[in-house]
């Protein structure tokens, strides 16, 4: 199966030669997963150079701010990663909940530019994508393709969005924009973030023609390894930085609501790092891992029915479901003013909380609620930290208020209706929904990948149980450094550091 992104040679000189052509001529460097994963070690010349440059704007520079540690205007950086501590006056638990935030990456304001990167650059120092006459095909539930879709316009090269028409009306604005041909160029595909199998048919499709490179992540380790070496280097910096002011904090677990399961990977280096157990969040109303169930929701960004072939799948010590009745009605309950008042007035919830949560995404509630739940069944204490990020922000849903009013609050939202959200979604947040995993749970679990990735998409039964092992993952790790090293050299060949 050629999606893997496996290959730490290079595949075809060719192409290779052609790329670092290009990437000369359009004065494109290339940043290192050691870079992103600490940008302290960026070279100098390129921060100077960095300093005017928009966060927002597509230049090939901005891929030095694909990191976890952009200051809060994203134009310059901070020494640990932007991260809020939710109190218990908030979550109504006692265990520190630590929210790191994915609304400072560059030009998309979600982390999942991350992902983009981390499966573009094995492929372009291996030779096996070429700008000048490739079109990269970026699958999504949501951000992945916004992330694919900006690197693209960086390399000035045709990128093409697929995503499920159900997605907020401000990824599709966004996509209007950045992309080259937007007629062509931006995939709906049918339903929701559910529908991950209409979104792989339509690679499928587009695989047929052989100028379309698909960056499929939901089968590309470069998602798992970048989010693993970056992410979760990340994440335990900002649990070090956070323990270091409350002695014998345990980072006792982390959750991520999975689309691709690459941000869950930072679980695997949590778990190495500091012994953290991984919990993996779904929507209740479409519970695959849970009940291999399927159906519909509003968590947007985070896809079902499928099991994601870079997900960890036996490293995973817990799945929690969500309501998206919780997570729309906490996501309007701190953006509204009147929502924050009650919070503030009635629960002593301090002022600069409120502001960060005002501007939490629906798929950072999920993981937040997922949170609440761990501490919960766990009997957590103020000792036990939960470590989990906001995915993006909530510039991308302003166009769900309207609906989530009608149908979460009636039409009308008010002091009572925010204290009826708060109390039964955010207090009344139960264990319902959460199964600790046996190892025949993980094993049903891991099975259930057979029917997408055996039977739809013609992997072979032994690369598909290859990844049973524990050992698997492990060898992956040797891949990072291997492709920094071509990194090097490519950018090298450029000449333009
Ligand atoms: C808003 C949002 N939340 C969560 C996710 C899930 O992240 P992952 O694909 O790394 O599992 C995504 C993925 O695109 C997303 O866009």
């Amino acid at each position: 199966m050629s999606q893997l992104g496996l290959e730490q040679y290079v595949v075809n000189p060719e192409v290779l030669a052609h790329t670092i052509a290009h990437f000369r001529e359009q004065g494109i460097i290339l940043p290192t997963f050691a870079q992103l994963a600490d940008p302290s070690t960026i070279p100098d010349a390129v921060t100077e150079r960095l300093a005017d440059v928009s966060p927002d704007a597509a230049d090939p520079l901005n891929l030095f701010r694909v990191h976890w540690y952009n200051s809060a205007d994203r134009a310059s950086t901070v020494d640990v990663p932007g991260h809020v501590v939710l109190p218990p006056s908030l979550t109504g638990v006692q265990a520190p909940i630590v929210v790191a935030l994915g609304e400072r990456f560059p030009m998309i304001a979600a982390h999942k530019v991350l992902a983009a990167y981390g499966c573009l650059a094995p492929r372009l120092v291996t030779g096996q994508f070429d700008p000048t006459a490739h079109k990269a095909i970026w699958p999504s539930t949501g951000n992945y393709c916004r992330g694919g879709i900006a690197v693209s316009r960086i390399m000035n090269c045709r990128g093409v969005a697929i995503l499920p028409e159900g997605m907020s009306r401000e990824r599709f604005d966004w996509l209007d924009a950045w992309c080259l041909n937007p007629a062509d160029d931006i995939v709906r595909t049918p339903g929701s973030e559910s529908n991950v199998k209409e979104i792989y048919d339509a690679c499928n499709e587009l695989d047929l023609v052989e100028s379309n490179v698909i960056f499929n992540q939901f089968a590309e380790f470069g998602n798992a390894l970048v989010h693993r070496f970056c992410t979760g280097a990340a994440l335990s910096h900002i649990y070090r930085h956070v323990a270091a002011s409350r002695e014998g904090l345990e980072l006792f677990a982390f959750t991520s609501a999975t689309g691709s399961a690459g941000t869950l990977s930072a679980g695997d280096h949590l778990k190495d790092a500091h012994g953290t157990r991984i919990v993996a969040v779904e929507a209740t109303a479409c519970p695959t891992l849970l009940r291999n169930g399927f159906g519909e929701h509003n968590i947007q960004g985070i896809g079902d029915k499928h099991v994601p072939y870079v997900h960890n799948v036996m490293n995973t010590d817990a799945v929690a479901g969500i309501d998206d009745a919780a997570s729309d009605s906490l996501y309007y309950l701190c953006k509204q003013a009147e929502g924050r008042k009650y919070l503030a007035e009635r629960h002593g919830v301090p002022q600069e909380i409120l502001e960060a949560t005002s501007s939490f995404g629906l798929s950072s509630w999920a993981n937040i609620l997922a949170a609440i739940k761990v501490a919960k069944y766990w009997d957590l204490g103020p000792n036990q930290a939960i470590m989990t990020v906001a995915t993006d922000g909530a510039a991308m849903y302003g166009s769900e208020d309207e609906k989530i009013l009608r149908t979460r609050f009636g039409g009308q939202f008010d002091q009572v209706a925010a204290a009826e959200a708060f109390g039964r979604h955010m207090l009344g947040n139960g264990t319902d929904w959460f199964d600790e995993l046996s190892y025949n749970d993980k094993q049903r679990m891991f099975n259930l990948g057979y029917y997408t990735w055996v039977e739809q998409q013609g992997v072979s039964v032994e690369e598909f149980s290859s990844r049973k092992n524990p050992a698997f993952w492990r060898d992956l790790d040797a891949l990072v450094p291997a492709w920094d090293a071509m990194i090097a050299d490519f950018n090298a060949q450029t000449g333009l550091l």
